[in-house]
């Protein structure tokens, strides 16, 4: 052995290998009693730490040492770093005043299904290696579909995002169009352009799903949206007519329902007969919307889900479970096997059984339990108690809007949809407010919208985002979190005029000192506000 190896090992032999194996059962009780302390701390004070951090990029990683550590430290160090680097560089998606993106939440059972994971540690790929793992996910997929009143030919298969459920979900539309392409592949076959269509305003997993498929991500074609921002079915129609009178090959329609920007819901029913005719794939992205469709007010969302091939739910977005969990329903789930399963050699005794094996449904072979937490947060809420918390955003996002209605230097900018409202500042620059404002006039007033975003979310008090519509920079709120209270968006709204007059002045008369400071924090502020 080389000398210097064996002066380690006997290095290690005094010191490391007392201690090999796990930390003793005692001193890792009391590390749970002081994490569970440390999360019911933050979970209570969580409103008192800054929405986002106002670092610049990097600033963050040069706190941390350029090498791993050479010997292990203790969890109160590990613990007090999280305090004092990690904490403060985080965008607080669970804080109350966070109004960005689609708000998603975390809530205390969710927290508790976390947890619960953890000492679990399996790997759920077949029934052999964790039976509760795959029966659990086959219970917990059906409670879903149920809730939001799916029919029972659909059954699924849980991932950890939208955006992996549709590629796998238009890999199976694929294979219809192009059989055998999972053995073959597509080159040299002589097969027609493969086409996808979506609206304008449809989710760009379509193209990353496109492009991971070989089927390109020029082929993924996008319909002109109307004036609500719903795809326009008639331009559909004839976009497929045409691409067929052009040798290509209509594979899949993906049908929206809770668009990124607005929330806007495509005519499901109408694209899902003109795919029936056309006979290609329906894919709904129900990523946002899924989950309101549980609500009985919202049951018209499910409108066309008959029609439908695959359906893709994001609980991680509306049904109150912690990312990732991403649920993929497929029609006669058994297309989707039979384009996914390959049992590697080394498995083969361990698939034996009827009951499913979820490795057989998608890329994944290792899978973590992640039916555990939406089980925990399921029960611990009940459907009621789900539905009672989106009603309350529904009731939240209606308030916003008489806010924003009965200011008349704002305007909606899209008809509100479920817990998403676009709005924009029109006052302050010239001609704006007064009929169609002159294209200059229309820019100026972008990049006040947007600073008016910007200089919120550097102040740390609330975080909202910006977003493009038709051209147009529109501010755009999402209310999600079981935290945020009417309180809260009241503070919030306040914060969002009293920012737009400060930077409109700003704009108006760029030397004057203008109130705009206000939303700065202090230096104080930046660590608690
Ligand atoms: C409508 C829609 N579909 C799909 C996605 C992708 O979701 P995921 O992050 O789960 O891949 C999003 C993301 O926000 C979305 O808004």
């Amino acid at each position: 052995m080389r000398a210097d190896i064996m002066q380690e090992r006997q290095k290690e032999s005094q010191s490391e290998v007392s201690r090999l194996g796990d930390t003793p059962p005692e001193e890792f009780r009391k590390q749970l009693h002081e994490l569970a302390d440390w999360i019911a701390d933050f979970r209570e004070h969580i409103e008192t730490v800054r929405v986002a951090p106002n670092n610049k990029p990097g600033a963050i990683r040069e706190q941390f040492p350029k090498c791993a550590p050479e010997k292990g430290e203790p969890f109160e160090k590990i613990l007090s770093d999280v305090d004092h680097i990690i904490v403060p560089g985080m965008v607080h998606w669970s804080h109350p005043m966070f109004l960005g993106y689609f708000g998603w939440t975390s809530t205390a059972p969710g927290i508790l299904g976390e947890i619960l994971t953890a000492p679990l540690n399996v790997n759920a790929m077949t029934w052999r290696t964790c039976p509760a793992a795959t029966e659990l996910e086959t219970v917990v997929i059906d409670w879903l579909r149920q809730w939001v009143g799916l029919s029972d030919e659909f059954d699924g298969v849980i991932y950890d995002t939208a955006s992996v459920g549709i590629m796998h979900a238009l890999a199976v539309a694929r294979e219809e169009v192009a059989p055998a392409t999972r053995k073959l592949g597509l080159t040299d076959r002589n097969l027609p352009q493969l086409r996808i269509y979506t609206s304008d305003q449809a989710h760009s997993s379509a193209e990353k799903a496109a492009i991971a498929l070989g089927v390109g991500e020029q082929n993924v074609i996008r319909i002109p949206s109307d004036a609500h921002f719903r795809m326009d079915v008639n331009s559909l129609g004839q976009k497929i007519a045409e691409d067929r009178r052009n040798n290509l090959q209509p594979m899949a329609a993906i049908a929206t329902v809770g668009t990124t920007s607005t929330a806007s819901v495509d005519p499901v029913g109408d694209i899902g007969k003109l795919c029936r005719e056309a006979r290609i794939w329906l894919h709904i992205d129900a990523a946002y919307g899924g989950g309101f469709a549980m609500v009985p007010e919202y049951e018209w969302l499910r409108k066309g889900w008959e029609l439908a091939d695959s359906i893709v739910i994001n609980p991680h977005k509306t049904v109150f479970v912690p990312l990732d969990f991403s649920v993929l329903y497929v029609r006669d789930l058994e297309r989707l096997r039979r384009v996914f399963s390959l049992v590697p050699e080394y498995l083969r005794g361990d698939t034996v059984e009827a009951e499913k094996n979820y490795m057989d449904y998608g890329i994944q072979l290792g899978r973590r339990f992640r039916a555990l937490k939406a089980w925990v947060i399921w029960r611990s809420l009940g459907r009621a108690g789900v539905v009672a918390r989106l009603r309350e955003q529904i009731r939240l996002t209606d308030l916003l809007v008489d806010w924003i209605k009965s200011d008349d230097r704002f305007e909606l900018s899209a008809q509100p949809s479920m817990g998403v409202v676009c709005f924009r500042f029109i006052a302050g620059i010239g001609d704006a407010g007064a009929g169609s404002p002159t294209p200059a006039t229309a820019e100026k007033l972008d990049q006040l919208n947007s600073d008016i975003v910007e200089r919120i979310n550097a102040s740390g008090r609330a975080y909202l985002t910006q977003t493009k519509l038709r051209g147009r920079t529109v501010m755009r709120i999402g209310l999600g979190n079981v935290l945020t209270t009417e309180e809260h968006l009241r503070k919030g709204w306040e914060l969002i005029r009293e920012t737009a007059a400060a930077v409109s002045e700003k704009s108006q008369n760029p030397k004057t000192k203008s109130q705009s400071n206000s939303n700065q924090p202090s230096p104080k502020a930046t660590e608690r506000n």
